[in-house]
This record gives C-alpha cells, structure tokens and sequence, in this order.
C-alpha cells in the first residue's frame, strides 16, 4: 500500500515512517512535511535511502503543493500527522495553530476527496475532550470541551474530517490519543523537557502545583494502534488511544530526576498554563475490541528507555534547541 503522510519528520510520524518501514514491511511511504521547528530530517537518517521512502518538502495549507503531491504519488491511503502541536505555543502565537490545524487539514480532505483516496486517518487528540473530572472516563461519544488554541483547532479539524465521511462519504477514520513519549520528541513537551533540563543541572518548571493529570502512551504503541485503526477501522469512527497510566506531573518529573540520579531542588514552581486542563482520562476499549490493539509498554521500562535515549543523544537535543526554539524558550519562561 503506498500511504501519504503528513508531518512524517516530526515525533510521531517520525516513529511511524520508522515503523512502517521495518524489515519485512509491504508498504511504501511518501512524507510530505514543511520541516518547521518540530519537523527534522535527522529523526529519518535510518530510513532516508530505504527504495520504499520518498520526503516532500511542502506545507499542507498550499493548495497547489499539496495537489501536486497527489497527482505524483496517487496515494492509496492517507494519515494525516502534521500539526502545531504544542499547547503553550498555541496560546503565545494561536495564528500558525489555526492555519495548519484547520486550514491545513482541510487542503488535506479536499485533495483526498477529489483524488479518491481509499483510507484516510485524521490523527487527533484526547485533549478535544477538555478536562474530564475523577472518576470518568471519556469515551468516543464524550462532548468535545476543548479549552486551548490547540485542541480546539484540533477538535474543529476532527468535525471537519467526520463531515468529509457524512456528506461526501470519504473514508475517514478520526483516532485521539492520550500524551505520548518516547525518543525524538522535541524538547518543549513535558517529559523530554525535564529530561534534558536534569541532564543539563537545569532547572524543571512545575507548572502550577503540578497535580495535574495525564495518561502516558509510548510513542509506538501509538504507531501501532494508527496501523491497526488503517487495517481494521470502520469508515467514520472516533477511536481513542490510550496508555492506560495517568500519572501527576510532579510524578512523572519525580520518575525522572530518580532515574537521571539529580536532586528534587531542580523543580522550581512557576505560573500555571492558563485554561489548564486539569485531568485527561479516556477509555480505548473500542479499538481494542475492534482493531484488536493494545498498548504494550510498562510506562516504567517506556520512560527508563526514553531517558537512556536522551542522554546517549545530546547532540541531538543540542541541535534542535539551537534554533527557533531558543527563542522561545526565553520568551515563555522570562516572563514567569
Ligand atoms: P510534532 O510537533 O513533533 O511534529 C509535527 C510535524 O508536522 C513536524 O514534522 C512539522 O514539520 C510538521 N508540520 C507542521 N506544520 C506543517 C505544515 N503546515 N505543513 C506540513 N508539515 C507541517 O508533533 P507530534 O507530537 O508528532 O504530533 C503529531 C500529531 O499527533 C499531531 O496531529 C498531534 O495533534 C497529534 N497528537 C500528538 C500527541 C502527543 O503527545 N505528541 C498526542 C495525541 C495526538
Ligand atoms: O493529550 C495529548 C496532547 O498531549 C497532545 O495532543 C499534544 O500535542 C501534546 O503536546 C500533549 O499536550 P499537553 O499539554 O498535555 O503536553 P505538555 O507536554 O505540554 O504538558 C504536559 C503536562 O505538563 C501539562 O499538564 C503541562 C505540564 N507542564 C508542561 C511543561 C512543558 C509543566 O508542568 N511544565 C512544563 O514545562
């Protein structure tokens, strides 16, 4: 199957290209990706001269770029990775969110549409649920609540992707996953922020009181249950994808600097997220029931192995916070 991918170069899609490509793999992939700060070809150096892979350098709200891919490539399926995909990026500068989010996405339906692709994933979001008050859980059926710039560009993009399937019968399979981790994730986002800020004696900013809480998926298990959501999803479905392991911040960051062997006074306490969401909790028991997926990494093993793999590639972080990111970063804890 020849599938096109959007935002193949940045920590997911990055993973699935990788996954989708191991030995014995049938598939051929076509990446299509603007390679913004989050977007970075060195995540793809074990696959770039696999005879199966193919990177297009373009952005996905260009009408004519992305035309052009279709007719080139004439995919068969679609999975549509690319996004701004940070939360507070999307509160200091909602502009680029939005356009990709939603604009993006919608160049993306348009050209499935009228090339007739034959599948098509909408990579989405638990956070288009909002917070979820203890004890529930959310289903696919939960009201979306979404509370920042993000999630709610992603949620209008989800009603979108599910309209292509209701008006115009497009095959569209929308999935929402819970916060992943795993290497290659840029190092804004939680976990490998607090990695790289103990590897370095740097300081770790708790936003809040840091009881906040999210549910950890390693990255590929992700990977998989998208692969699983192709193979055996059914045509304008919501699937949720989760790890199972919700945690506290301030847990997983006391995880971290346990394993990393650095004192607690590395966290320090700074202004809370406005409109942060305060608990995100799903249920997958609808793709494990019907595309027969589960996650398979013990969270403790997961983070254990994302620490060792940040610390044997500093270069790595080094590289990709040297650029606009730097900028950012100063921005956004300056002013704490
Ligand atoms: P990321 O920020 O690491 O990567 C995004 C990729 O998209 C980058 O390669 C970037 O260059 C590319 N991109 C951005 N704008 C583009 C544009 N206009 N045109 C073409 N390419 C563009 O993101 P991620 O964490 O890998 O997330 C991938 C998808 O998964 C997103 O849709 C996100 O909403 C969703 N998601 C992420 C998580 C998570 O925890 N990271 C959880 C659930 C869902
Ligand atoms: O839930 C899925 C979502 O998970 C994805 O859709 C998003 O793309 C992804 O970025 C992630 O969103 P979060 O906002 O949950 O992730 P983030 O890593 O930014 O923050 C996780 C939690 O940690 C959140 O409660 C905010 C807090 N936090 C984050 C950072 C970066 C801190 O306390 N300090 C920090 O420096």
């Amino acid at each position: 199957m020849k599938i096109l991918i959007t935002g193949g170069a940045g920590f997911i899609g990055s993973a699935f290209v990788r996954l989708s490509l191991a030995p014995g793999s049938t598939n051929s992939i076509v990446n299509l990706d603007k390679l913004t700060y989050a977007g970075n070809l060195d995540n793809l150096k074990s696959v770039e001269s696999h005879p199966a892979y193919t990177f297009v350098k373009g952005d996905i709200c260009d009408a004519s770029a992305v035309e052009a891919v279709f007719i080139e490539h004439k995919p068969d399926a679609v999975i549509h990775f690319a996004a701004e995909s940070h939360v507070d990026r999307s509160i200091l500068s909602p502009e680029p969110v939005v356009a990709t989010n939603f604009m993006g996405s919608f160049r993306m339906l348009e050209a499935a549409k009228r090339h007739k692709v034959g599948r098509y994933i909408h990579v989405s979001t638990d956070e288009v649920y909002g917070s979820i008050d203890a004890p529930y859980d959310a289903d696919e059926s939960w009201p979306l609540i979404a509370s920042s710039p993000y999630s709610s560009s992603k949620a209008g993009s989800d009603l979108l992707a599910l309209s292509y399937f209701k008006t115009f019968k497009m095959p569209v399979i929308v999935t929402r996953a819970s916060n992943n981790y795993g290497p290659y994730q840029f190092p804004e986002k939680l976990i490998p922020l607090m990695i790289s800020n103990a590897l370095e004696d740097a300081q770790l900013p708790i936003y809040g009181d840091g009881q906040q809480i999210r549910d950890w998926l390693y990255v590929d298990d992700h990977c998989r249950a998208i692969q699983a959501a192709l193979a055996l999803g059914r045509e304008g479905e919501v699937y949720n994808i989760g790890g199972s392991r919700a945690l506290a911040n301030l847990d997983v960051v006391q995880r971290i600097l346990k394993i990393t062997g650095k004192p607690e006074s590395l966290m320090v306490t700074v202004k809370d997220r406005p409109g942060h969401d305060r608990r995100y909790a799903i249920t997958s028991e609808k793709i494990e029931k019907e595309c027969g997926w589960q996650a398979q990494m013990d969270f403790e093993v997961g983070l254990e192995a994302t620490v060792n793999w940040y610390s044997t590639n500093r270069d790595w972080v080094s590289r990709v916070k040297s650029g606009a990111y730097r900028d950012y970063y100063s921005q956004n804890y300056s002013s704490r």
